[in-house]
């Protein structure tokens, strides 16, 4: 799973004790999700009234396209799958078009996706992709944005975690609808916790009435309800996760490179990498108990692509260590 290596934060832990101590899931959380809202708007220095929650970006992503029935959507790939799965069964047409490889790094041409500018169409961006890792400065999708007639899919759910990369929601034009998750840095898959911003007030209230009325569980409401009321104490730790996966991933990157694997330049806490052998590595590594992301599947990568997630140091060392003996016996 790509998660904050050094997440979940402490105290989660003991805010979800205090959760269940109060049997908070004897309770229907709040349908109108009023002070989740207004606790996860303030962090992100957004109006609440432009702020839905989602079960997850996975609910999100797929509540956005429902919502904004656009013919056709038009993803930047290689990207995350699950855009192209909702689409085949609304019968929607799917277009792409391809980043290309600069210097070890998958860039985004935005001006490729000029001539997909128009009123029927969603354009979808990953920024920062999976399972690329790579960054388009965001001000750059938000100028593109403006000056283009489609709807924009922006979905940033490894953004906290690069450090490059601005945390705020906000300055988006009615047609871009971002989606975030506190999945990936809170390190909480299994709690479900995203959110829509957008300032299209007719497609946010399309998306309030498609979405499950109590699609925020009790739990993960009592949670946002109490962690998000120390907003320096999260930014703390989104500073420390920022520098910590910095460091870590570049110390990575150089380990691999020099037991000869070609590794792409990353952002974020996910590196792509690509060897003629990696299917056999693949297959080694599931043996030996630790799992990597077979890259086989996504447009424009192939069988000699996988995906690693950056870990804890130790774990970390222990994959260097077996994909150094994988790639010495090859
Ligand atoms: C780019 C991207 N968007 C969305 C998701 C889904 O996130 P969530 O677990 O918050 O539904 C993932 C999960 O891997 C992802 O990689």
């Amino acid at each position: 799973v790509n998660t904050n290596p050094i997440g979940p934060p402490e105290k989660i832990h003991r805010i979800l004790e205090n959760c269940l101590k109060r049997r908070v899931y004897e309770k229907y959380p709040d349908y109108n999700q009023a002070m989740t809202r207004r606790l996860i708007a303030e962090f992100y220095g957004v109006d609440e009234a432009n702020l839905i929650l989602s079960n997850g970006a996975a609910e999100a992503i797929n509540l956005v396209i429902i919502a904004a029935k656009p013919r056709r959507i038009v993803v930047a790939e290689p990207s995350y799958g699950e855009y192209e799965s909702i689409v085949g069964v609304l019968n929607i047409r799917y277009e792409y078009v391809l980043m290309k490889i600069r210097e070890e790094r998958f860039l985004l041409d935005l001006g490729e996706l000029r001539s997909f500018c128009e009123e029927d169409t969603l354009i979808v961006i990953t920024n920062p992709n999976n399972p690329t890792g790579s960054y388009v400065d965001r001000g750059e999708i938000i100028d593109f944005g403006r000056e283009c007639g489609a709807k924009i899919l922006l979905d940033e759910a490894y953004i906290e975690l690069c450090d490059k990369c601005p945390i705020h929601v906000g300055d988006a034009s009615e047609n871009i609808i971002v989606v975030r998750t506190l999945t990936k840095w809170l390190a909480i898959p299994g709690l479900r916790i995203g959110f829509i911003h957008t300032v299209d007030h007719g497609l946010l209230n399309r998306i309030d009435l498609l979405r499950q009325p109590w699609n925020i569980n009790s739990l993960a409401e009592c949670l946002v309800e109490e962690l998000f009321l120390d907003k320096r104490d999260l930014l703390e730790f989104i500073e420390a996760s920022r520098k910590y996966i910095y460091s870590e991933r570049r110390r990575v990157r150089d380990l691999l490179k020099r037991i000869g694997l070609r590794v792409f330049e990353s952002d974020t806490n996910i590196l792509l990498i690509e060897n003629p052998y990696s299917q056999m590595i693949i297959r080694e590594l599931l043996r030996r108990g630790v799992a990597v992301r077979d890259c086989s599947s996504f447009k424009g990568l192939g069988p000699s692509y996988f995906r690693i997630g950056v870990k804890r140091r130790d774990e970390n060392d222990l994959l260097i260590k077996y994909l150094s003996e994988e790639i010495r016996y090859r």
